[in-house]
């Protein structure tokens, strides 16, 4: 494991920490990937199946798939964040980002997370990442399209500090300028949420556990 930005090799790997302290592992996006990618696509709720893809409908095809899992990893970088299974036999696919270099120093960059584990931080830990990916290859602003009712991806746009740079009325299209004081302010919030979130369990979740299990003792 090392803590260096993603350099474009295979062996790459960074652990973070998810709000709830599930340790979760970023690692290149790679061929092998493309089936789990299916399975995880065809999962998704139509809501964020429409948030990500806008015009995709039903299962993605092969074309797609091959489009989203061979990737140079300079011109278009994809990494993925895999968690342990409880029982430490298998892992599973939990989020893909990704940004493709569209012209001079500008990156398209999307995210998707697996629904049944938003609001954990996956989306945080996985485009801080990108950041650092996209700032080692030199580029220097993100853009996104971003459908005008995807609240979610707003919210984590504007804490960004990304600017609206047009309004179509049903998409908006984001800009980020990339910094490393953008990369910091994703572990600041990240590392701020995870810390009160682990607080509030050491204050009253434990508690209570504590509590039920002497009743049922
Ligand atoms: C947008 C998306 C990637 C967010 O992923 P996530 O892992 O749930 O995001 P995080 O847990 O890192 O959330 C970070 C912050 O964003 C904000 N946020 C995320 N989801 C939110 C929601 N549903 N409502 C309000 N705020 C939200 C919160 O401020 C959150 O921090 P908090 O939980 O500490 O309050 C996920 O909802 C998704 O995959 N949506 C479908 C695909 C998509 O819309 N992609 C973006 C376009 S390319």
């Amino acid at each position: 494991m090392n803590d260096r930005p993603f350099d474009g090799g295979p062996s790459w790997r960074v652990v973070r920490t998810l709000t709830d302290g599930t340790p979760v592992t970023i690692r290149p996006i790679t061929p092998e990937d493309r089936e789990d990618l299916r399975a995880g696509i065809a999962a998704l709720s139509p809501a964020s199946r429409y948030f990500r893809f806008l015009q995709l409908q039903g299962p993605p095809s092969d074309e797609l798939l091959d489009y989203l899992v061979h990737v140079d990893q300079k011109t278009h970088v994809a990494i993925g964040a895999e968690i342990v299974s409880p029982d430490l036999k298998t892992t599973r696919g939990v989020g893909v980002a990704r940004f493709i270099r569209l012209e001079d120093n500008i990156a398209e960059a999307a995210v998707t997370v697996a629904d049944d584990m938003h609001r954990r931080g996956v989306a945080t830990v996985l485009l801080a990442e990108l950041l650092r990916a996209a700032e080692v290859r030199g580029i220097e602003r993100f853009r996104a399209e971003i459908a005008a009712d995807n609240a979610s991806m707003r919210t984590i746009l504007d804490r960004a500090g990304a600017k609206q740079v047009e309004d179509l009325g049903s998409a908006i299209t984001y800009e980020l300028a990339l910094n490393p004081s953008h990369t910091a302010t994703f572990y600041e919030v990240l590392k701020d949420a995870a810390e009160s979130k682990a607080a509030w369990i050491t204050r009253h979740a434990l508690p209570m556990v504590a509590q039920a299990s002497r009743l049922l003792r």
